[in-house]
């Protein structure tokens, strides 16, 4: 019952995609009458669906469909910006098994020590437009650093800084908030921004001036912020408003017209 134009896939192939059983197992509901396509119980688990448009039930629930997830991480300190490691646990550790379903992976990488915005996504198309390093999405960071970040450091930052490797960074906004004077030294507050994404480049930079990150927290990626009602270690789905930042259409039909355009 799909409209021509529309795109559509086997039924058993977008219920197993979203984690509701094997091919196999979905035969035998269907055979049970438990799957209802727009009102009337499916007879043959290798029709045609519009998942966006068709009604869809199993065993009574109404499926919701989408193709991708887009997921706001308050990453802790302590897990692997991976989906899988011999030793540690990861960020997809982190996730209910209704989203694993989806194979998210994280955007980019933050340190295991470092804490703060990951988003995690199996839209990569969006992974890469937000990684790739034409594009020079900036990130923004927030920072203890051991020592006094000086005004000759802003403007140093905002030059470029000398990596160990001889790489010279894109110019970077330092800004200090503020210098507390403690018993073993001065520690500083920062916020910064770079425009690109090199191995563990905050913390270099500033070793790069003789200064010590001794904690790290990605506050903003592109236009997209860290909800910070968000507690650490939890995660939400973006929302609307925050997909639109990112440049995404943000309704399934928009997402659908966007796949049809690419096809
Ligand atoms: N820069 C670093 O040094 N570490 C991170 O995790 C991110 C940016």
């Amino acid at each position: 019952m799909s409209a021509k134009g529309r795109s559509t896939q086997r039924l058993d192939k977008v219920l197993s995609n979203m984690g509701y059983g094997s091919r196999a197992e979905l035969k035998k509901v269907v055979k049970q009458g438990g799957i209802i396509v727009n009102g009337s119980p499916a007879k043959d688990p290798g029709m045609h669906v519009d998942p966006y448009h068709d009604v869809i039930e199993i065993e009574g629930e109404k499926i919701l469909y989408k193709e991708f997830v887009y997921l706001m991480l308050h990453k802790p300190p302590g897990v692997i910006s991976a989906t899988e490691d011999m030793r540690d646990r990861t960020v997809l550790d982190l996730l209910d098994k209704s989203y694993l379903i989806y194979e998210p992976f994280p955007v980019g990488r933050l340190d295991k020590d470092t804490e703060g915005l990951l988003l995690l996504t199996n839209d990569g198309k969006l992974a890469h437009e937000l990684l790739s390093p034409r594009k020079h999405v900036p990130k923004t960071y927030e920072a203890d650093v051991a020592g006094r970040v000086t005004e000759e450091d802003v403007i140093h930052f905002s030059q470029g800084v000398t990596l160990d490797d001889g790489y010279v960074t894109l110019p970077a906004e330092l800004s200090i908030l503020s210098v507390e004077e403690l018993e073993d030294g001065p520690l500083s507050k920062i916020s910064l921004i770079i425009h690109e994404g090199k191995f563990h480049q905050v913390k270099r930079m500033f070793e790069a001036v003789g200064k010590k990150v001794v904690y790290l927290k990605r506050v903003q990626m592109g236009e997209l912020k860290l909800d910070e009602s968000l507690p650490i270690g939890s995660y939400r789905e973006l929302t609307a408003e925050e997909l639109t930042l990112l440049g995404k259409p943000s309704t399934p039909e928009l997402l659908e017209n966007q796949k049809n355009r690419e096809i």
